[in-house]
């Protein structure tokens, strides 16, 4: 990235302008501008692929692990524990057939569930990286949790279960950062009940003006300094942070992409001024 960014300096600074400029735009766009001889500048957006690759990821989430929890409430000023409340809250627990939480981390949002269905209903909570996973079990200790919560090592992409076994397959912040999203979403799908939900909790962007634009000099500016500073951490996870929002889809099309895995009655709940959204789907009886 780093080398890409020098590059690009390079190309702005000796490239003569009346040719080519290039330059970092909001979050990891690239914008190419070319003079043609009629003095017109014509510009294209492209974007530049955030390196989602399966290595990179568990890589970077093992280099936060110990920290995670602590910057993900200090940066959120502690909101994402309301969007977990709320989200189990809309998409409840029913009965004590079992749950899965998906890109669990640390498992918060399976803790959410574990409490809201007061231990009934056996939560399996499942992530890749096995160093998030282990805060997570030692959080499971001291939280002493009775009833089952299980921590499973596992990729979203293809997940260790048998069809249609869970009422609800949640995932919260995580989806954004599978490689394949799509084979993510048919599996959350696949392992669905009939007649059950899969939620979706993620970032997407305020369409308030002028708080989207305050917001979105936060998220693009300021969080990404505050999290290095704060994490002091070489795998720049809080730059990627912005870079893998910016460039994930969100509203319409990110339920347009929920129904083709196979799943029905998408509802959207913005929250926060649409900060985050919690998806709905329904898996067909
Ligand atoms: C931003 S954290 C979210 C953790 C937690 N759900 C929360 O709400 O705080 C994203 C998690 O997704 C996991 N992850 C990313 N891609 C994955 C994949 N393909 N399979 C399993 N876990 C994955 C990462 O290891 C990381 O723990």
């Amino acid at each position: 990235m780093c080398a890409v960014r020098k590059s690009l300096r390079f190309a702005f600074t000796h490239i003569p302008k009346d040719h080519l400029l290039m330059y970092f735009g909001e979050s990891g766009y690239v914008v190419v501008r070319r003079k043609h001889n009629t003095g017109n500048h014509q510009s294209a957006r492209r974007k530049m692929a955030v390196d989602k690759s399966n290595d990179r990821v568990r890589q970077m989430f093992a280099s936060i692990a110990g920290k995670y929890d602590r910057m993900n409430h200090l940066l959120s000023m502690n909101v994402d524990k309301y969007w977990r409340w709320r989200t189990v809250r809309r998409v409840a627990p029913r009965g004590n057939a079992p749950i899965l939480d998906v890109c669990t981390g640390t498992g918060d949002l399976a803790f959410a569930y574990w409490k809201a269905s007061n231990g009934t209903a056996p939560i399996v909570a499942a992530d890749f990286c096995r160093e998030m996973l282990d805060v997570g079990r030692e959080k499971k200790k001291q939280i002493c949790v009775d009833g089952e919560l299980t921590f499973v090592e596992a990729d979203t992409q293809q997940l260790p279960f048998e069809d249609n076994r869970f009422q609800i397959v949640s995932v919260a912040f995580g989806l954004r950062n599978v490689a394949d999203t799509d084979q993510g979403l048919r599996e959350m799908a696949r392992v669905c009940a009939p007649g059950g939900n899969v939620a979706i909790l993620e970032f997407s962007m305020p369409s308030w003006q002028p708080f989207k634009a305050i917001y979105g000099w936060y998220f693009r500016r300021v969080l990404p300094r505050i999290g290095q500073w704060l994490a002091r951490n070489d795998e720049s996870a809080y730059s990627y942070l912005p870079e893998s929002v910016g460039e994930f889809p969100y509203g319409e099309a990110l339920a347009e992409r929920i129904r083709q895995a196979g799943l029905q009655d998408v509802k959207r709940y913005p929250m926060t001024f649409g900060i985050a959204t919690l998806y709905v789907g329904t898996k067909p009886a």
